[in-house]
């Protein structure tokens, strides 16, 4: 039987990027997707690709009353929901020095905010189905220090730190928590890297490469599978070595 077969799996962010690479590789496995975004034409595009497997909603994970449209999604189309990728993020790259609150407070409300709705609203409906797992996608950033990255590195070290406290809390109800911890990884996000900064970057990595959404998506694959039954807490990187 097919590794999702009869699962459903809510991904934030889920329209381009390690999102939709996460999306194609569920349902490619015999899995069901809801793809939360703010873009509406990348996300609709990549749910007409996927057919009947894959519903899209414009989600701002900010927004609770949008995570719960999401959840109420999944239930009504596919009749529950096993697995979250707290998935959706940005990174806007400034120093100390030139980081104001609002530049904070944007990537609190979006990277750590969201994360901690999107956990709070997905509980009541895996607890009803039994149990579930939930991904967090933190960074390498959260794993060491990282340049021009304070507001994103203090989200990312959160989000480390809450994927435990909310492993703790949830294992009584059967939902795992586990953390994935990207280097670089070649998506629209790191775009806003110069060549020198892009340069910089893969000589740091171990493995001689940068890393691909695909890379990212097989080991979220793994722990939203009960392959991974007996594993909540963890935190993978998924970096090339690049956070040896
Ligand atoms: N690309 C990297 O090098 C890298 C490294 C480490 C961690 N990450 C993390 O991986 C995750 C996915 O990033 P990616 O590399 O696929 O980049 P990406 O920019 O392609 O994907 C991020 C997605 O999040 C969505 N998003 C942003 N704000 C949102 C909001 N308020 N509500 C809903 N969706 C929103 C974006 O529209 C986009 O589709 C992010 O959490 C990112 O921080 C990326």
């Amino acid at each position: 039987m097919a590794r999702f077969s009869g699962k459903v799996v809510l991904i934030s962010g889920g329209a381009r990027g390690q999102g939709a690479a996460e999306a194609r590789q569920i349902v490619a496995e015999g899995g069901r997707v809801v793809l939360g975004d703010v873009l509406e034409a990348e996300g609709q595009a990549l749910a007409a690709e996927l057919g009947a497997a894959a519903r899209f909603l414009r989600q701002d994970v900010t927004r609770a009353e949008d995570w719960a449209a999401a959840v109420a999604l999944a239930e009504r189309e596919f009749g529950g929901l096993h697995g979250l990728v707290n998935n959706a993020g940005i990174y806007r790259p400034l120093p100390l020095m030139q980081t104001d609150a609002a530049h904070w407070e944007r990537h609190f409300e979006v990277n750590q905010l969201g994360c901690f709705l999107g956990m709070q609203a997905v509980v009541p409906v895996m607890e009803r189905g039994g149990g579930g797992s939930i991904v967090n996608i933190s960074s390498t950033a959260g794993l060491r220090g990282s340049p021009n990255a304070i507001a994103y590195s203090s989200t990312k070290w959160a989000l480390r730190g809450m994927t435990k406290a909310a492993a703790v809390d949830l294992a009584p109800k059967q939902i795992r928590v586990n953390s994935v911890h990207p280097g670089p990884i070649d998506t629209e996000m790191v775009k806003v890297w110069s060549n020198e900064q892009r340069t910089k970057r893969l000589s740091q990595i171990p493995l001689g490469r940068m890393g691909t959404a695909e890379d990212v998506a097989r080991v979220v694959l793994f722990l939203l599978s009960d392959e991974a039954a007996y594993v909540t807490g963890a935190e993978i990187a998924v970096d090339g070595g690049a956070s040896l």
